[in-house]
């Protein structure tokens, strides 16, 4: 029926269906801002303004806005002019993603209109309802203020940094790093002073620093003292995100924003059983749906198994996936695919599809999964490497260094611990989502939300019968990832339903099929046995863990590595034994989260450390300072665990440890605070006894990581320069937010002796850019910096070789500063006309270059994390008040994007720590589908927020960087239960920290005390 509707000030006239949501009908319009996150109107990310007021238009009927005003980002601002909001979005880093973004602008547009200076709790309140998954929604909030401030005709402090380090001295040990503190890094400080306080905004919006109530108040960051002196003018800057614009003003960036003439919609029809065989399957009646044009079961396509763990070739996991198969082991597993006119019709042929199950006996619980009379999950001849089938273990995992028994025998004190941890989701706010169409010259081209773009081409070839040279792959703006889409989900199911029609197919998840079928964090269950001195040096260490990775292997075998890989070494010690198992069980398969098995291994590991400390009579940080790693010592597990196959030595060359565990103990409180639970000075008023109702702690651990595989992860770049002296920098890595693309243009302009602004950055395109292993193992910076530099290094002599014969020099001698390169003699030329002169003078030929790059080092970064929490002891409610973290990732390429990754990284770790957690029903169906179930931390949820950034300079990155995207969620959730150890002097090994589970562990605590 005909609707007329007034969007962004013009009148149109549609044609709409009686049930058709304002999502749908804005997005087939061409409003590409308005997003699709979810179902329910939880997520945020379709928020429109109705009326001036923002609303979820996924959960609106069109219908239901006739005679409505209606606004989108659209009209908020252009590339030419935009909005204050748009600006400061861009200025602070609030972007990072940026799939959340428009809702966030128009429901800070509707609160700026009503209440031009609201305060920071204000600004928390009107961001609820739009989560983000990437920010910690610290930049989001000082975003905001900022802007009102600038509406309000107020002055603001501009965005900047000095020249280059030198201004930075170095680390003396003697004093606190915090002394060392030169100014403010980027967006959330300046001068030391928080954003948005009075000085930077221009009004006295936030709360202060240190409330009573421990309520959010204003976030800070800051960068100290460095080891590193350098005359860099581009790396080391805050510069704007090279994508900022395009992602404010909801240019259509990613994968759903295009529109393919005839393109069918694609849907799955998935296992309601958590284990069963398909004895048949009738889909006569779907097929016979009109409008229905391919219906898919494993019938239709051929049985070869494989992998969808997006790793590097030979894939070092089982090959225990089939693209459809006649056993179903999960509740959500593929049982067939639809391709239709319409995703109403493929919704409805899914239900006239009958499938004849026999039910077979489910395990959820690893435990019991690798008992004799347990259920196996892949008996099938046809699957490989795997472990052991027969008792249910995809990957098993020995190291052994020194001789451990004897460790354990030779000292003072041998503590034991087992600690749970939990699955849990990624939740990107984008779901999974591909548009597959035969191009031109009859080639498949795969439009997929990727971090693998590379791998997706080499795996789906052989799944799908055609060659990888008639695949494309096409990587977009991607929304969000966390390794998730480190996985080959559902680009294959997606090609075979085009390969079938000989149509663009769309498949994209619902937000209950991103909880339910696609990938998580595995759960594991670990075993601490720790022999420590009298002294509290640590002699023997043994970490045993237990995996669950669910009704497939993908990534079992080197997510587990990680967990000890990464935990153990960071208390090196002459005898070690880890030993890992991942278990089968019919759950949805665990596989990629950021962090990678690492945040696993530092809870076991960091809360067994406070619990020796307890045990010895120890300061728990002075435990960790005895026993740490340290600049020159070498990591005892590198070699021994790899990832996958036998891994590289590695020698610590810098270490900012030392300096992050001051800032975080200082910044704390540590002295004043631990211990004194419910003492004078530290508690919360209460009118109920000496120790009150409401008890807080403090809790610290310490996390170290690594930058990328070492002798595995590798990528290429390739620049080339254009007459008018811009730069195509062409790149396989894969920006999924953390603004890797940016800081790559940093390193390209740097070397290139170029702005940012002269970049032209693209990625990535398996057609066009070159091979890159993609987005995972924090390797960006790292690895596709590296080649970037290489290739910027070759481009910048052949400028210098053009140029020397322009100026009668030798290119020896020249230099290159701001676009310009100037000889001794004082005579200049600019890179444009260097490029003119190559191009159409002399000598002509295009500058251009191609590098790649690889390291058999991965120099790690290191992170202190600490927390302040306060637990309500009757309700077992727990809130943490005040997060810091500081964070040593070498040399910093732009601290704008470090910060951002870090806060956000500390978000998600305080999501695994207090209140995330995939829940199941006794029959295997997950229950937490939607965001209200599962729920992670919205804008008002969040606690005062500190980052410190400590620099080093790393013999092996480009310009001394080390990763920094995966350190920060290391440590968070074990700090959580440190904190809440020490408030209520009860030790809770699992987690989350739900109420509960704290209300259960005060209560076993007094039935011991009565005992
Ligand atoms: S709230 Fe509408 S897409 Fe999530
Ligand atoms: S920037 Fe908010 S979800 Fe990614």
């Amino acid at each position: 029926m005909e609707l007329e509707l007034r969007i962004n000030g013009v009148v149109k006239s549609l044609d709409v269906a009686p049930n058709e949501s304002l999502m749908t009908v804005l997005r087939r319009e061409g409003y590409w801002s308005v997003k699709h996150g979810c179902e329910t109107g939880e997520c945020g990310a379709c928020t429109v303004l109705v009326d001036g007021v923002p609303r979820p238009s996924c959960v609106m009927l069109a219908m239901q806005a006739g005679g409505c005003t209606l606004s989108t980002v659209e009209s908020l601002g252009s590339a030419r002019k935009l909005h204050p909001l748009q600006e400061a979005f861009i200025d602070t880093g609030a972007i990072q993603c940026g799939f959340c973004t428009p809702g966030m602008l128009l429901s800070a547009s509707a609160l700026l209109k009503r209440n031009p200076q609201p305060t920071e709790e204000e600004v928390r309140d009107a961001l609820s309802g739009n989560l983000c998954r990437c920010t910690g929604y610290v930049k989001p909030v000082q975003a905001v203020l900022r802007a009102a401030a600038i509406l309000r005709g107020e002055p603001v402090a501009a965005i900047s940094r000095p020249d280059s380090g030198e201004s930075f001295q170095p680390w003396d040990p003697g004093r606190s790093p915090l002394q060392h503190t030169e100014h403010g890094a980027g967006s959330s400080t300046e001068g030391g002073k928080p954003l948005a306080d009075k000085s930077a905004v221009g009004g006295d919006q936030s709360a202060p620093a240190e409330s009573d109530e421990g309520a959010s108040g204003t976030s800070t960051a800051t960068l100290v003292g460095t080891r590193v002196s350098t005359d860099l003018s581009v790396v080391g800057k805050p510069e704007r995100k090279v994508d900022g614009v395009k992602l404010v003003t909801g240019k259509p960036a990613f994968v759903d924003d295009i529109d393919l003439r005839g393109m069918l919609y694609g849907r799955l029809l998935t296992s309601p059983h958590a284990h069963a065989v398909i004895r048949d399957i009738d889909v006569s009646q779907a097929k016979a749906l009109p409008g229905v044009q391919a219906v898919l079961t494993y019938k239709d396509v051929p049985r070869i198994p494989y992998t969808t763990a997006g790793q590097s070739w030979p894939e070092p996991g089982p090959h225990d996936q089939y693209v459809l198969d006649y056993i179903v082991r999960f509740v959500g597993d593929r049982v067939a695919a639809v391709a239709a006119e319409t995703p109403e019709i493929a919704e409805q042929a899914l239900k006239l599809i009958k499938v004849d199950y026999e039910l077979r006996p489910a395990v959820l619980d690893p435990r019991k999964a690798i008992e004799p009379e347990a259920p196996r999950l892949h008996p099938e001849p046809e699957s490989y490497r795997i472990y052991d089938a027969s008792r249910n273990i995809a990957a098993h995992l020995h190291a052994e260094i020194g001789d451990l028994d004897r460790g354990f025998a030779e000292s003072d004190l041998v503590v034991e611990g087992e600690y749970i941890v939990p699955q849990v989701q990624q939740t990107p706010i984008e779901n999974h989502i591909v548009i597959t169409y035969w191009d031109e010259d009859d080639r498949l081209v795969v439009r997929t939300s990727t971090q693998v773009p590379y791998h997706v081409r080499r795996i789906i070839a052989p799944v799908i019968g055609l060659s990888p040279r008639r695949i494309r792959v096409v990587k977009p703006r991607i929304g969000g990832g966390f390794g998730v889409k480190q996985e080959v989900l559902i680009e294959d199911i997606c090609a075979l339903l085009t390969l079938t029609t000989n149509r663009p197919v769309k498949l994209e998840y619902s937000r209950a099929e991103e909880f339910r079928s696609s990938r998580s964090r595995h759960a594991q269950i670990i075993r601490m046995k720790t022999g420590v001195k009298r002294d509290g040096t640590i002699i023997a260490n043994q970490m045993l863990v237990l995996a669950n990775t669910g009704a497939y292997g993908t990534h079992s075998m080197t997510v587990q590595s990680n967990t000890g890989s990464k935990a153990l070494p960071l208390y090196p010690c002459p005898n070690i034994r880890f030993v890992a198992d991942a278990v089968y069980t019919n759950i949805p398969p665990a596989g990629a989260f950021r962090g990678y098995g690492a945040p696993q291994g530092f809870f076991a590991v960091e809360s067994h450390m406070d619990e020796i400390a307890k045990r010895l009579g120890m300061d728990a940080l002075e435990l960790r300072r005895k026993n740490w790693i340290k600049e020159g010592d070498e990591n005892p597990l590198a070699k021994a665990l790899g990832e996958g196959k036998e891994g590289f030595t590695q020698v610590i060359e810098s270490c900012g440890l030392p300096q992050c565990l001051q800032i975080v103990e200082e910044k704390l409180g540590w002295k004043e605070k631990r211990g004194k639970a419910g003492r004078e000075g530290f508690e919360r008023r209460s009118a109920q006894g000496p120790y009150g109702r409401f008890r807080r702690g403090v809790g610290v651990a310490l996390a170290m990581h690594g930058t990328a595989i070492a002798g595995l992860d590798m990528g290429g770049a390739s620049i080339k320069l254009n007459d008018d002296g811009s730069f195509n920098v062409l790149v396989g890595a894969t920006d999924i937010g953390t603004g890797s693309d940016t800081v790559l243009a940093q390193i390209a302009a740097e070397v290139l002796g170029v702005r940012v602004e002269d970049i032209i950055m693209y990625s990535s395109d398996t057609d066009f850019t070159p091979f890159d292993t993609g987005a995972y193992a924090s390797s960006t910076t790292y690895i596709s910096g590296g080649a970037v530099k290489k290739a910027a290094e070759q481009v910048r002599q052949q400028m210098l070789d053009v140029a020397g014969r322009m100026l009668k020099a030798n290119p020896e001698t020249l230099t290159i500063k701001d676009r310009v390169i100037t000889a001794p003699s004082g005579q200049t030329v600019t890179v444009s006309q260097v490029a003119l002169h190559s191009l159409h003078i002399e000598n002509q030929q295009q500058i251009m270059a191609t590098a790649s790059w690889m390291s058999y080092d991965s120099p790690p970064p290191f992170a202190a994390q600490g927390v302040e929490v306060e637990v309500d002891t009757e309700t077992g409610a727990l809130r943490v008040l005040k997060a810091i973290s500081a964070v040593d990732a070498g040399r910093v390429i732009n601290p704008i994007t470090a910060e951002g990754q870090i806060e956000g990284g500390a978000t998600q770790a305080l999501g695994y720590g207090v209140c995330e957690e995939m829940i199941y029903d006794s029959q295997g169906t997950l229950l937490t589908t939607n965001l209200s179930d599962y729920h992670i931390y919205t804008a008002p949820e969040m606690p005062q927020m500190e980052t410190h950034i400590v620099e080093t300079s790393d013999p092996f990155g480009p310009f001394g960087a080390k990763a920094i995207a995966e350190i920060p969620i290391d440590g968070m959730a074990p700090a959580v239960a440190n904190a809440v150890a020490d408030a209520l002097g009860v030790r809770i090994s699992q987690i989350p920290l739900t109420p509960e589970r704290v209300l259960h562990a005060i209560y076993a605590a007094q039935q011991e005390t009565k005992r």
